[in-house]
């Protein structure tokens, strides 16, 4: 055989073997909204995780906390006919999918994973669709919490959380007459929603919030319990200083660490951010779990799978799906993230005392039937009642609405819902 032939047979035989090499490996398109820098991080240990498999990850971030550009994007992706292979989906977002039969199953690396043993069932209920997992969780993040600065809570000689919303304005009066901005909050619609949504539980307690924000209760939506949550809302914006329009969460973050205001109300990802600038709990910031009458808001980050065609596309949402699920990159995700692993079987020895505090706090709220699924970070309910919340909270938050108009505003709006 001459060289020339050799070569051109070669070659013809690397080519058909280049699909087969890289079929085994997998490619997945990831679609998120992590993008600040503790959720960058964490990501970062997605994409590695699977890279070292030899698989590509094609990085489709959507910039903007709380997801909600994410899901427009989505949307048109879908409605485009070309949906990315995984995607940062949540809670009846992914029963939504489902129904429409755009998601497809994993069963195959759940069973063999045994997933059903190790996720608890308050989780694996939202993973499945008809029985068959269609997502994989990654995390649990508290959304409850309050974060602190303590240089300037010390100023005003604040040392303990306060456990009512009564002494929360207590400690924002005193730092407000100090001369110190007590909140850190910025503009976007879902960070009004994350604190009304803290607010709710803390006001009214779990039974409340199951009731009005869950099952819709009429009765519950326009009450005085209600009034009272709105009428904290409306205090809590008299606690932000005057430059929060345009301010994403990070910022805002940033502002407790730098001293720049003594608190902020956001889940846990928020720890991923100081977690990421080095520091550290109980010394440069402390994590109080807000007034919340024992309840605990839960919010889950998963992956969901869209159906896609290719060998090598679904062979990359298995291995995302197997990795994901992994104990060893749950725990390296969660250190970066803030939250704790789905898995109840990754110790968290190694995790700082806010983790071990929301773990803690989890199961205690478990076992008293005080577990509330996170209205704003779309865990609650459907996105259409979702959006009518976010509307009100935020059009009261930034006008001069009265408690008792927010209220008439949501029923006449949930009620519209119901009705179509
Ligand atoms: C949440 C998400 C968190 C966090 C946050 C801010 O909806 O579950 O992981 O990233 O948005 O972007």
């Amino acid at each position: 055989m001459t060289s020339l032939k050799a070569f051109a047979i070669a070659s013809a035989v690397a080519s058909v073997m280049l699909p087969v090499a890289s079929l085994a490996d997998g490619t997945v398109e990831v679609l998120h909204w992590w993008t600040s820098g503790g959720e960058a991080k964490a990501v970062g240990e997605l994409k590695s995780a699977f890279e070292a498999q030899g698989g590509t990850w094609v990085d489709s971030p959507i910039a903007g906390g709380g997801g909600d550009a994410a899901m427009t994007a989505l949307r048109a992706r879908v409605v485009a006919g070309n949906p990315p292979s995984a995607v940062q989906l949540k809670g009846p977002g992914i029963q939504e999918w489902a129904q429409q039969g755009d998601l497809a199953d994993i069963n195959d690396v759940a069973t063999s994973g045994k997933w059903d043993s190790v996720l608890p069932p308050v989780l694996a209920t939202i993973m499945k669709y008809k029985g068959d997992y269609v997502a994989a969780p990654v995390n649990i993040h508290r959304v409850d919490w309050i974060w602190a600065n303590p240089q300037l809570l010390a100023k005003v000689g604040v040392t303990a959380a306060p456990t009512t919303w009564d002494e929360f304005n207590a400690v924002a009066d005193k730092l407000k007459a100090a001369g110190i901005t007590p909140l850190a909050n910025g503009s976007d619609p879902w960070q009004d929603l994350t604190l009304w949504d803290v607010i709710a539980l803390g006001v009214g307690g779990p039974d409340f919030y199951k009731k009005a924000i869950i099952d819709l209760d009429p009765a519950q939506l326009t009450g005085d319990t209600m009034i009272k949550v709105f009428d904290q809302m409306r205090r809590m914006r008299g606690y932000v200083d005057a430059g929060y329009a345009g301010r994403s969460w990070d910022l805002a973050t940033r502002m407790v660490m730098n001293g720049e205001a003594a608190m902020q109300i956001m889940g846990d990802w928020a720890k991923g951010e100081f977690a990421a600038a080095g520091k550290a709990p109980g010394k440069d910031f402390l994590c109080w779990p807000a007034p919340n009458q024992g309840g605990y808001i839960l919010n889950s980050d998963s992956f969901a799978f869209f159906k896609v065609t290719g060998a090598d596309k679904i062979k990359g949402q298995k291995v995302l799906a197997g990795l994901v699920m992994a104990p060893d990159f749950q725990r390296a995700f969660n250190l970066a993230k803030g939250s704790i692993p789905a898995r109840t079987d990754v110790p968290l020895d190694g995790f700082d005392t806010c983790a071990q505090k929301s773990h803690e706090d989890l199961l205690a709220a478990i076992s008293g039937d005080k577990l509330v699924p996170s209205l704003s970070q779309e865990m609650a309910i459907s996105r259409s009642y979702r959006g009518e919340f976010l509307d009100v909270v935020t059009q009261f938050y930034n006008s001069d609405m009265s408690s008792a108009d927010a209220v008439r505003q949501l029923a006449a709006a949930v009620a519209r819902v119901k009705a179509q």
